[in-house]
């Protein structure tokens, strides 16, 4: 597995998390005043977030990897808004503008187009919101009701983005909004709003917010480390001999470590370091190296909204361990940003592999890889796994300098490996 001697290693900071990234954004733009976003990761689909809320009057400026908001002019008026390729922000942004209960044509590229929206339709619908998808999908029109509800809501997806959307309906609506159900997802935006004095209570079970509240600062936050980004150099420190590498100030919220705790259970020689907490967000430095003698584990479906977008490049560890991997209830990678179970189960087989799924049950058998051109199906994430693929395989970077889906989520990716890979 080591050709050119060449290993993982060094000492690096990673921008901001993506996930926290887009809340703090429609938060600043919420409550008037001048807010600022630290470590801001300037990556496609926030910039997309970004660009509606400029469309209501939201001014800013980067300026390094920071972000300065002013929202004191938004005006949240009729508009046609465009989500580009960002599933968050369109789910988020409906849910938002429907409490704001103003007519909105809600868009995105042709990619976006394709992904499921009926799960943010239905509820809203509920409330008495006057919202119509196309087959349940994009492009969505919301036009004013004469009333719209409380937030009273069982979710039945595991999904954070559903739970987000109604956060954010419910911050319109005045009195007791009440979330219930499948809410054991990353909990970025309670975090985020409890920190700011904002009156929420929640616990694994239910979710309550006061609409219309206040809060009682301007937002001034630091990002830590997007932990969906760091998993693909941990999987090549693991994977490469003699490699040796921290990632600093990550976010390791409990509802994003489950990729960190199945390479644990896998016998990855990674350890934690300088736990702190700022701005509500649990925070530590991630030292990882080379671990050889990994074993092959199963994951239970309840474990699956904390390893979500890390399944791709967990399951390329998991094709160096010994025994089998089996991760059950993988049905929604399904619908993000291309069939993920297909995409993985094509290119690891195109490379010698044999990764199968049943039942929504994947199963990677060990076996040997050979580096192959990287097929991404057009999603960022697929990219970037099978890079590390065959990084891994060949000791050298390679790439498809056409495809830069990457940036999506990760606009650095290509210059970090460089920098981490010598
Ligand atoms: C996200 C939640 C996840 C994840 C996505 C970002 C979020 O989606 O896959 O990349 O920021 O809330 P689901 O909540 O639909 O699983």
């Amino acid at each position: 597995m080591l050709l050119k001697n060449k290993k993982i290693t060094g000492n690096i900071s990673l921008h901001g998390d993506k996930s926290i990234a887009h809340r703090a954004i429609i938060i600043a733009s919420h409550f008037p005043g001048i807010h600022i976003i630290k470590n801001f990761p300037q990556n496609n689909d926030l910039i997309a977030t970004l660009t509606i809320f400029k469309q209501y009057g939201l001014k800013y400026k980067i300026s390094k990897n920071n972000i300065k908001i002013d929202s004191r002019e938004i005006s949240l008026i009729k508009q046609k808004i465009n989500c580009n390729e960002s599933g968050t922000t369109a789910r988020l942004i409906t849910g938002y503008l429907s409490g704001a209960n103003i007519e909105t044509m809600i868009t995105g590229k042709k990619s976006l187009l394709k992904r499921p929206m009926g799960r943010i339709i239905s509820p809203l619908d509920t409330f008495g919101v006057n919202i119509k998808g196309f087959n349940e999908k994009l492009p969505i029109q919301i036009l004013p009701s004469k009333k719209i509800d409380n937030c009273n809501y069982i979710v039945d997806i595991p999904s954070a983005q559903i739970k987000a959307s109604l956060i954010l309906y419910s911050l319109h609506i005045k009195g007791k909004n009440l979330i219930k159900g499948k809410i054991e997802t990353r909990d970025h935006l309670e975090i985020l709003l409890k920190d700011l004095g904002y009156p929420i209570q929640y616990d694994q079970k239910k979710i309550i917010i006061d609409g219309k509240g206040n809060i009682n600062k301007n937002i001034d936050i630091t990002l830590p480390g997007d932990i969906s980004n760091a998993s693909f150099i941990i999987a090549a420190a693991i994977l490469i001999k003699d490699s040796n590498i921290t990632i600093k100030n990550m976010c390791i919220n409990s509802y994003r470590m489950g990729f960190i705790s199945a390479i644990k259970k896998m016998g990855a020689n990674i350890e934690l370091m300088n736990r702190k907490i700022i701005n509500g967000e649990k925070i530590a430095d991630i030292n990882i190296k080379y671990s050889d003698h990994l074993i092959g584990i199963k994951i239970h479906e309840k474990d699956v909204p904390s390893l979500i977008d890390e399944i791709p490049i967990l399951s390329i560890i998991a094709n160096y361990a010994s025994g089998e991997t089996l991760i059950e209830g993988i049905g929604e990678l399904k619908v993000k940003e291309s069939n993920r179970i297909e995409a993985i189960i094509q290119n690891i087989n195109r490379m010698g592999g044999n990764t199968s799924c049943n039942n929504n049950v994947l199963k990677i058998e060990p076996k040997k890889l050979y580096s192959t051109t990287i097929n991404s199906y057009g999603d960022h994430r697929v990219y970037m796994t099978f890079y590390i693929v065959n990084m891994v395989i060949d000791g050298e970077d390679k790439y498809n300098s056409k495809d830069n889906i990457y940036e999506k989520s990760f606009p650095n990716f290509l210059n970090i490996m460089e920098k981490v890979f010598i």
